[in-house]
């Protein structure tokens, strides 16, 4: 599915719609450019969950955030090589054993090299104005995004594809 973001708000709304319904062990994997609005859609998906504020996190490689409604870990791996990605065994959260279930939101999610097949990915990029987000869902899990979408953004913020 490919979306409309006309503005930053478009894109904490998306954020948003993922913070109200995605279940616990949901995996989002965030792929763009510098600037493309990872940080602005976790901050949406924050909002989603409950939770106050969500920091930008440029010298921190994950938050954790458990106030919500699921607990958010909110990883950015921008700094690290794919090497550096991979020894960090990112898999501890989405296994879900050792750390409470929750929702993994990964920006820069480039870097891994190995990701299980059921995350969802999210990749934005820039329009002339505004940006664009090519969604790829697994089949296991169901999302109404569209009727929210479509209420924040009218019928042209959305494109199935
Ligand atoms: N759909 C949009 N249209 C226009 N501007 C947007 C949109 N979404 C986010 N922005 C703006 O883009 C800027 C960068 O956003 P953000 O920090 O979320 O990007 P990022 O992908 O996390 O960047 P980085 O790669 O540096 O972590 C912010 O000023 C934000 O408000
Ligand atoms: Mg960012």
């Amino acid at each position: 599915m490919v979306i409309n973001l006309p503005n930053a708000q478009a894109t904490q709304a998306l954020g948003q719609a993922f913070g109200e319904q995605l279940p616990a062990g949901s995996l989002l994997l965030l792929k763009g450019n510098l600037g493309s609005g990872k940080t602005t859609l976790i901050q949406g998906l924050g909002r989603g969950l409950g939770l106050a504020e969500i920091d930008s996190p440029t010298f921190t490689l994950i938050n954790e955030y458990t106030r919500g409604r699921l607990p958010l870990y909110h990883i950015d791996l921008y700094r690290l090589s794919p090497a550096e990605a991979d020894a960090l065994f990112l898999e501890t959260y989405w296994d879900g054993v050792e750390v409470e279930p929750g929702i993994v939101a990964i920006e820069w999610s480039e870097r891994l090299t190995h990701v299980p097949p059921d995350a969802i990915e999210l990749s934005l990029s820039y329009l002339p104005e505004g940006r664009q987000a090519e969604l790829v869902v697994p089949r296991s899990l169901t999302l109404d995004l569209t009727s929210l979408l479509t209420s924040l953004l009218g019928p042209k913020g959305l494109h199935a594809e």
